[in-house]
């Protein structure tokens, strides 16, 4: 409104929000793979679910592929957070490539618990959504017919589960907390000897995103969710938003991508990011409100986050 004073927006940031320990980590490998042993450094799948992350590190030298079969022979190969089925490590070692495994070490986890199971015997049930790379890794961490993937709680009460062998289930790191626990139930109720984690599969980042969310939306005329739609985390914030009572919530993959006009009229919009969306997005998304709002940010934060991870050995800083 030229010459006029610009309407007044209170904009509510969701704390955590963004980068997780497994993001940072995973770049980091990425990057210093590059500084290490020069461009290019190959990638399988995008290394975290962000678009502006991937062709960051796409102008530094990283070649990002879907399959192992599109990697030379002579060139380091790194593999996402997501995990990747037992099958790519050792087609990597046949081949004699040098990789480097990007795997969250909470994803890592929940392989480990898998493998612990079906030593004992035990046939699991994976409660996550279909298709979804984290998904394909886990599965893949153990021969077929191994597990039963469950995706929800019709699922949980009614898939055909063999009941020979006693059973264990574990989860997704990225699941709505909420839909899980309802699952988990159903689970119980149908199987009452089955085996849960002795501690949550789903992640802290992802549990903490979502009280922040919750803590937020029942405030909020407007969320949003700065993330991709491929990004298992950011899509359950979307809903985490509008289940807590947020009449409108959206998800943008970066500024440009907000209509800022969607504010007219409201007092408060909350911001929140998905565990792979870096800062800058939501710099972003809030300089477009500016365009059109006199924005007063309060930051809520139910949790802090102290936690990190380790580069795998080989590329620590001497
Ligand atoms: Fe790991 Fe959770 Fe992030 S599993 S990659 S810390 S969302």
């Amino acid at each position: 409104t030229a010459g006029g004073a610009k309407p007044r927006l209170t904009v509510l940031l969701a704390g955590p929000r963004g980068f997780c320990a497994g993001v940072d980590r995973a770049i980091k490998i990425v990057e210093e793979a590059i500084r290490r042993y020069g461009a290019p450094v190959y990638v399988r799948h995008e290394i975290v679910h962000n678009r502006f992350v991937v062709e960051s590190l796409e102008r530094q030298g990283a070649i990002f592929v879907e399959e192992l079969d599109e990697v030379p022979d002579d060139a380091p190969v790194v593999f996402s957070a997501h995990g990747v089925p037992k099958s790519v490590p050792a087609e990597a070692s046949r081949r004699k490539l040098f990789y480097l495994d990007a795997t969250c070490p909470l994803v890592s986890k929940v392989h480990r618990e898998a493998e612990h199971h079906f030593a004992r015997d035990r046939h699991i049930l994976l409660i996550g959504h279909a298709g979804h790379p984290e998904v394909v890794g886990t599965m893949g961490q153990l021969p077929p017919g191994a597990v039963t993937l469950i995706e929800d709680e019709q699922q949980a009460r009614e898939a055909p589960v063999p009941t020979e062998r006693p059973l264990a289930f574990i989860t997704q790191t990225t699941l709505s907390v909420d839909d899980t626990a309802g699952i988990v139930s159903a689970l119980k109720d149908r199987f009452p000897d089955i085996h849960a984690p002795a501690k949550e599969d789903i992640c802290y980042a992802t549990t903490n995103r979502q009280s922040a969310v919750k803590a937020i939306a029942p405030r909020a005329e407007l969320m949003v969710v700065v993330g991709a739609p491929n990004s298992s985390n950011s899509v359950r914030l979307v809903e985490v938003a509008q289940r807590a009572g947020c009449p409108k919530a959206i998800m943008v993959q970066r500024g440009r991508d907000l209509d800022p006009g969607l504010a007219d009229g409201l007092g408060v919009v909350g911001i929140t990011a998905g565990a792979s969306a870096p800062e800058v997005l939501v710099e972003e998304v809030l300089a477009r409100l500016r365009e059109r709002f006199e924005v007063t940010i309060e930051e809520v934060v139910v949790a802090e986050e102290r936690i990190t991870f380790k580069l795998p050995a080989g590329l620590q800083p001497a």
